[in-house]
């Protein structure tokens, strides 16, 4: 931990204005009036579709170094009302930062809030003592850089908090950005690219507001068994944006960042896509598909072909709550032409397991446990040994949904329920599953390249609520 000169959050503020951050699509800061259906504050104010600025490194000695400022900030969701939030040199998230695997990279963090954080990489692949979770907690005015050498394939991954206890409030405030890793192979790809064109971020979230126009984190008991779900459903930040699209095939990078709402994606005229990237990688092939669900911090790349409906209008839909998360206006000539690949990469199926573990994930009166313990930060549960390929199978024993996320790695899902069939978007690396009420799911995991005997990494479920209040649990590789 570095002490830094503590800026004044102004200071912070107006150098970013300086420097911008927007795609061409409008920034995070776009405020053009115009939404129509009135939230829990007002009336939205979002236009256009804001796009996180795409944040490139700079060289110092052949490590590429991003420098981010956690700030408190505000943020116009609602015409006329600056709503206060947490987020990475922006009003409200953070940049997308852009990676590139065989990269030794440094993340600097600064703290300029006035609570303890951490930040933790999800889906990086990383030593334990660079993963950003509890064990590496900086104070107000302190600095903590994530430094290691990307290793893994192509892949949308993102930042966020993992503060002990504090992870889904610092979350809901604002707090969390992409991270997309390129390598030589989605390189080759004939994939769309063009960052904020046709390779559109998606960071998808609901919120509550009160009548004044203010984030309200105030969950009940209730609240934290089923989840903090809110009735204003939010993209990067804007509610019901439009998104102006080239008539060609168009990439959407698409992030769960909500705390505990699990969202069922589709088009408003039922339209067929195709699915290139689960969590960790791209599919082998693309899958076709007319609905996605996805659980709290799942993500997926699909691409949706608008090549010839120049003036149509349809809308990216949350089906399970009757949401709209963006209006798609499919209005501007190709500026470029793809043919999306019908191989995208081969994955490696992770060999025989040579160990089993089991985890029953249970709780009652907003306490959750995993294998009937609840996190403890000076336990280590499971010691698990570097390169041994393992299965893992976990059960949700309660009458309410969660999910798992393993640090560090990926799996692949072996079954559901005991049945080893699948769902083909399902089969690709993954590092979180959704597990529905009552369900089981068996994965293969293999942890490669770093160990540590004293720092763990961590498992938990990704239902915020449920991670904040105990169901999480920590292991270490040696
Ligand atoms: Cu997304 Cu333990 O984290
Ligand atoms: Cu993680
Ligand atoms: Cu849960």
């Amino acid at each position: 931990m570095e002490r830094r000169t503590f800026l004044t959050l102004s200071s912070v503020t107006a150098l970013y204005v300086l420097s911008g951050c927007g795609g061409s699509t409008g920034t995070m800061n776009d405020t053009t009036p115009g939404g129509e259906n009135p939230g829990g504050g007002g009336t939205p104010a979002a236009g256009t579709l804001p796009v996180p600025t795409l944040l490139k490194p700079t060289d110092r000695n052949g490590t590429q170094h991003y420098d981010l400022n956690i700030i408190e900030s505000t943020h116009t969701f609602f015409e006329g009302t600056d709503t206060q939030t947490y987020a990475v040199d922006s009003s409200y998230l953070g940049p997308t930062l852009l990676l590139r695997n065989g990269d030794k990279v440094s993340i600097n963090y600064t703290n300029m809030l006035n609570e303890k954080i951490s930040m933790h990489g999800h889906g990086m692949h990383l030593p334990a003592k660079m993963d950003g979770t509890a064990h590496q907690e900086f104070l107000p005015g302190y600095s903590w850089s994530a430094e290691y050498t990307v290793k893994q394939k192509a892949c949308t991954n993102w930042y966020h908090p993992h503060t002990l206890h504090k992870t889904a409030e610092q979350v809901y405030k604002g707090i969390a950005g992409l991270i997309i890793i390129e390598d030589s192979e989605s390189d080759r790809l004939d994939l769309p690219k063009r960052y904020g064109e046709d390779d559109i971020p998606l960071v998808l979230q609901d919120r509550k507001f009160n009548a004044d126009g203010q984030i309200v984190y105030t969950p009940s008991r209730q609240e934290i068994m089923r989840g903090y779900t809110g009735d204003t459903f939010i993209a990067n930040g804007a509610i019901e944006p439009t998104f102006e699209a080239e008539a060609k095939e168009i990439r959407f990078r698409i992030l769960n960042g909500s705390n505990s709402t699990v969202y069922e994606l589709g088009f408003s005229d039922g339209r067929t896509f195709r699915q290139i990237a689960t969590d960790n990688a791209f599919l082998e092939s693309p899958v076709r598909m007319n609905r996605l669900v996805l659980s709290p911090a799942e993500r997926a790349e699909i691409v949706v072909d608008f090549t010839g409906e120049l003036n149509r209008a349809l809308t990216l839909h949350e089906f399970n709550y009757g949401k709209t998360f963006v209006k798609i206006n499919v209005s501007k000539n190709p500026a470029s032409s793809t043919v999306l690949p019908a191989q995208l990469t081969a994955l490696d199926t992770l060999g025989t397991a040579v160990n089993t573990r089991s985890f029953s994930l249970g709780g009652r009166m907003g306490n959750f446990t995993i294998n009937g313990r609840s996190m403890d930060i000076n336990v280590i549960n499971e010691t698990v040994s570097l390169g041994q390929t393992e299965e893992w199978t976990v059960t949700n024993t309660m009458n309410i949904d969660h999910n798992f996320h393993i640090h560090a790695t990926h799996f692949r899902l072996v079954k559901r329920n005991g049945r080893t069939n699948i769902a083909a978007n399902e089969q690709g690396y993954k590092d979180t599953v959704y597990i529905p009420a009552g369900e089981n799911v068996t994965f293969r995991v293999k942890m490669t390249d770093y160990t540590d005997a004293a720092i763990p990494y961590m498992y938990h479920c990704h239902f915020l609520e449920h991670e904040d209040n105990g169901m999480m649990g920590q292991f270490t590789v040696v």
